[in-house]
Formats: C-alpha cells, sequence, structure tokens
C-alpha cells in the first residue's frame, strides 16, 4: 500500500486525519544462523519490504489498536499496557509499550494505531520484529524518549521474550533498526558493535525463496535450541570459564569438546562454533569481491544447520538441494530461525528464470506445496515516513 492509501486506511478506521507514517523493515540474514544468542556474529540485510504504523494522539485515553489484516480494533486502557494478552497479534506493540514504561516514559495521552505489512507471516524474513520495531521507533518520536536505534532494537527483543514468550536473540530487531540500504550488517551480538558492508553482487541476485512449510518455528523448539546451548557453555564451565559458545574458535572447540557429556548439546555447540567461524570467512569473503567462496560457506551453514542443528526439516531441505543442482547458484541455504520459512539463495541473473522454473516444479513434486520467490532489494532500517 501507499502511504497515501494507510492515512486514507487510518481516517476510515478512526474517522480523523493520522499525525504521522512510520515503517521498519523485515530482514533476511545471509549467514550467521544461531549465532545471535550465542554472542557471535550475524550478517543479516534490511529488506525493502516490511510493516508501517500510522498514528495519531486521541483525547480518550486509551490505545487503540488496529491492523489492516484483523478484522477487529482492540482497545486497552492506559492502565492496562503492562500485562500480555492471551493469543492476541496486539502484543507486539503491546510489549514494546510494557517495555517503555518499564524503561521509565510514561504513557499520560492515547494514541490510535493501524499496521499494514507486506512481510509474509510466518515465512522467517521478521514480520515480528518489524512490527516491534516499528512501534518502539514511532513511540520513541512521538513521545521524544530520546532513545537510539539500539535501544529500540532492545526494547524490540525484550517485548519477544516478555509478549511474544521467544527468547530470541537480537538480530532481527537490531538490522530492522539499523539496516541500510544495499548493505549488509555485520554485527557482533555481544557487545553489539557493527559495520555496514556494501554487498556489490555484480550479476548475482539475492533470491529468497518461501516454502510455505506448515512448520513453523514456535517458541517450544526455539527455547529448546537456546537451552541446549546454555547447557553446553554449563558443561564447558567445568573446564574453561565461558560465557558464550562462540569465545571458541574451532581448535579451542576441539581440545574442550570433550566435557560436552550430552549428545545434544555436543551437537549443537559443534554448528555454533563452526557458524562463527564461516560467518567471519564469509564477511572477509565478500569483502574481497569473492563471492564463489561465500556460496560454499552459505551451502556449509546449511549442512550443520540441517545435521549438528537440526532446525531445517524436509520442506527447507528440498528447497536447498533443488537449488544446489543449478547452475548459476553460487549458494544456498535456509535463512532464520528454521523449520519452515525460508531460503537464501545466491543466484546469477542469467540464471534466475531457471532457478524459479526449477526449483519451484521439483519443489512442488516433492513436497506438495507452491513455493513463492522474491528477489531481494535491501532496504534501510525503521524510519518515520511522513
Ligand atoms: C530467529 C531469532 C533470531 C535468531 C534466528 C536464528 O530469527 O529471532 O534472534 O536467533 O532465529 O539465527
Amino acid at each position: 500500500m501507499t502511504t497515501q492509501e494507510l492515512k486514507k486506511a487510518f481516517q476510515e478506521t478512526y474517522g480523523k486525519l493520522a499525525d504521522a507514517v512510520y515503517f521498519a523493515p523485515g530482514r533476511v540474514n545471509l549467514i550467521g544462523e544461531h549465532t545471535d544468542y550465542n554472542g557471535g556474529a550475524v550478517f543479516p540485510c534490511a529488506l525493502s519490504f516490511g510493516t508501517n504504523l500510522v498514528i495519531a494522539k486521541n483525547d480518550k485515553k486509551v490505545m487503540n489498536f488496529k491492523s489492516l489484516n484483523q478484522p477487529e480494533i482492540v482497545t486497552l486502557n492506559l492502565d492496562q499496557l503492562t500485562t500480555r494478552l492471551e493469543n492476541s497479534w496486539v502484543n507486539y506493540p503491546l510489549g514494546v509499550m510494557a517495555q517503555f514504561i518499564k524503561r521509565g516514559v510514561k504513557f499520560t495521552d492515547g494514541y490510535d494505531i493501524l499496521i499494514w505489512g507486506n512481510v509474509p507471516n510466518g515465512a522467517g524474513l521478521s514480520s515480528s520484529a518489524a512490527l516491534e520495531v516499528v512501534t518502539a521507533f514511532a513511540l520513541n518520536d512521538q513521545l521524544n524518549a530520546g532513545f537510539n536505534r539500539t535501544d529500540i532494537a532492545l526494547i524490540g527483543q525484550k517485548a519477544e521474550h516478555e509478549f511474544a514468550l521467544v527468547n530470541c536473540g537480537i538480530m532481527d530487531q537490531f538490522v530492522s533498526a539499523n539496516g541500510a540500504k544495499d548493505n549488509a550488517v555485520h554485527l557482533n551480538c555481544d557487545t553489539l558493535e557493527f559495520e555496514l558492508v556494501p554487498v556489490k553482487l555484480e550479476g548475482v541476485k539475492i533470491v529468497i525463496s518461501n516454502t510455505h512449510s506448515p512448520h513453523k518455528l514456535d517458541s517450544g523448539a526455539y527455547n529448546q535450541r537456546v537451552a541446549e546451548c546454555k547447557k553446553a557453555v554449563e558443561q564447558l564451565n567445568t573446564v574453561r570459564p565461558i560465557k558464550f559458545l562462540a569465545e571458541l574458535t574451532e581448535a579451542d572447540f576441539k581440545e574442550v569438546e570433550s566435557a560436552i557429556t550430552d549428545p545434544v548439546a555436543h551437537k549443537r555447540a559443534r554448528h555454533v562454533v563452526g557458524e562463527v567461524q564461516r560467518t567471519s570467512d564469509a564477511v572477509k569473503a565478500l569483502k574481497a569481491g569473492d563471492i564463489t567462496k561465500f556460496g560454499k560457506l552459505m551451502n556449509a551453514s546449511h549442512v550443520s544447520l540441517r545435521d549438528d542443528y537440526e532446525v531445517t526439516g524436509p520442506e527447507l531441505d528440498c528447497m536447498a538441494e533443488e537449488a544446489w543442482k543449478i547452475d548459476g547458484v553460487i549458494g544456498s541455504r535456509m535463512t532464520g530461525g528454521g523449520f519452515g520459512g525460508c531460503t537464501v539463495s545466491l543466484v546469477k541473473d542469467e540464471a534466475i528464470d531457471t532457478f524459479i522454473k526449477q526449483v519451484g516444479e521439483n519443489y512442488e513434486k516433492r513436497i506438495g506445496i507452491k513455493p513463492d520467490f522474491y528477489i531481494a532489494e535491501i532496504g534501510n532500517g525503521a524510519t518515520r515516513i511522513e
């Protein structure tokens, strides 16, 4: 929808003019998967699609929430902003408000809010982070709360922990807040220092393939991986004091891995240590213009997520395998939390049509679901549009 259409929808919903329109993007992660909550690095890009928020103050001392994908307006009093709701999309913006309150911001006025997004839901492209970040960015601006973009990301992450009950890392919210057009964000998830790295892909595009798998990344499977990594750290602490798995190089890991007696925790840790190395190698390869090497590291990342981290599943594996068969595919892997969702592939321009046709047909033949393909455009982080 255009900004004009969004403002019109706002006026139709609330019978008055909008004060401002904001946007925050979804993301695709190029490499560095399940490393963020292990203190490692990630390498995502913000997408050109995301979530819009249209807002105006009201004089009724209530918060009104309306999503164009949902039928009803949800109304809450200003003293109801710190309690999560059961099964409601409102938990994402509400969770952000609760974090503002925790950080000392007072809501003395109510707001009318309208949300619209075009990140496919459940595709692992961070529609929820986009919603959290756009809410935090908008409220920060409206209330002059003085948070910076990193604070905004941290607020979004906490909202996800406490109101969506997913113990996620910082990657999604961070890149939604800090992304930059045509750049990937090389983020150290321990220190939150980051570097923007230009994604210069001569003759190559980033293709996102949506499996439309029914297996969603639910909080259960995700939180279990977080807990397994914690267990690996605890067992490693009997021989070496570390806070995060990402502190270990592959050589360090060889020396101490026998301390992880739990076989599942051991596999998880092996993925994380390897993925941290791959991410660092991939960033170097991209900077050196060695896209072939970058692609190989993407493939290795998928294999490790499949065999050691066990977050792929038949749909993501099929999509990656079919991509690997195509001439002109430089690399392909699952992206995001896993289980269902999307793969990300680097594909030569001249191979894109074949890619979409062949991978599409073969995936549908094997899995029985028609996939979708998007050519990714790398966009900016959260912004006020009007
Ligand atoms: C989800 C989480 C992120 C990150 C990825 C896996 O997207 O929200 O914090 O852990 O999974 O890399």
